[in-house]
């Protein structure tokens, strides 16, 4: 059900009546001008400038080393490309842990430099004061909680989080918080499915999940996992829409091939 997709532009407000009538969001990461130009010409919502860059187009094997001069690169490129959906980017590690003025300051460079709609930034408590100052700026902040990729050599692993009760309840304390900080959307990543929908219903912002189960607001996936391009990660909240590695790797040889049998350029392919 779409009530919302003949809309001209998605804006944060756009996302909040979605949520209050019930139509899911749908939300995918994008790091460059042509795929951004596919997604939203193809009708996604939210297109995010997600970190994630830092392992499927830089080869990573983390998010912590992209830097915020990349992620602007990246942003610069997805905007171009997009006439309907809200562009999110990430501020990357390094770039806001520091203080609520470091944060603001990347937040702000974000926005004047690629045109981006908002920010993300990762955490609970300890950014709510930057997710004030960002706010209070005149900058939207989605949240992120629940595993926070940058924070995996704190936490060691990639494995579902806020399984025990004890983690469950700082993760709804924390939704709660950031909501009152004035986040308009959080992402909840990998976490239990009944938990998601806990925090989807306890909250009136929007939330998204990513391996957060069926009862939140909508769904983002990495565009790379989504393809297919991506062949070695398949945890279970996946769903691969193609298979583009295999379909890229035999369209590669088919090509190969042809230049090899002197095939391709043909008569009618040279001027
Ligand atoms: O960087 C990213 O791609 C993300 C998504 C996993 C939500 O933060």
């Amino acid at each position: 059900m779409s009530i919302h997709g003949d809309i001209k532009r998605v804006t944060t407000h756009t996302l909040q009546s979605m949520k209050d009538h019930g139509e899911k969001i749908s939300m995918l990461t994008a790091y460059d001008f042509s795929m951004a130009k596919i997604f939203d010409d193809a009708g996604i919502d939210v297109l995010l400038v997600g970190d994630s860059a830092s392992n499927v187009m830089a080869g990573h094997e983390t998010t912590l080393p992209i830097t915020l001069d990349q992620m602007i690169y990246h942003a610069q490129s997805v905007i171009r490309a997009c006439d309907r959906c809200l562009v999110i980017v990430d501020l990357p590690f390094g770039s806001y842990q520091g203080n609520s003025k470091e944060a603001l300051n990347s937040s702000i460079r974000i926005m004047k430099e690629s045109g981006a709609h908002g920010i993300k930034l990762e955490g609970g408590e300890e950014v709510c004061e930057s997710i004030k100052r960002i706010v209070g700026a005149g900058v939207p902040v989605m949240g992120h909680l629940g595993l926070t990729p940058q924070s995996i050599y704190k936490f060691g692993t990639y494995s579902v989080r806020a399984k025990q009760e004890e983690e469950a309840e700082i993760l709804m304390h924390n939704a709660k918080l950031l909501e009152d900080a004035g986040c308009f959307s959080i992402v909840l990543e990998k976490i239990p499915a009944a938990l998601g929908g806990e925090v989807a219903a306890a909250l009136k912002i929007p939330i998204i999940g990513i391996g957060a189960g069926m009862h939140v607001d909508g769904q983002v996936l990495v565009m790379h996992d989504m393809l297919g391009i991506t062949k070695n990660f398949s945890p279970r909240f996946l769903r691969r829409y193609l298979n583009l590695y295999d379909e890229i790797t035999t369209a590669t040889k088919s090509y190969i091939k042809d230049i090899k049998d002197k095939d391709f350029p043909n008569e009618k392919e040279q001027y």
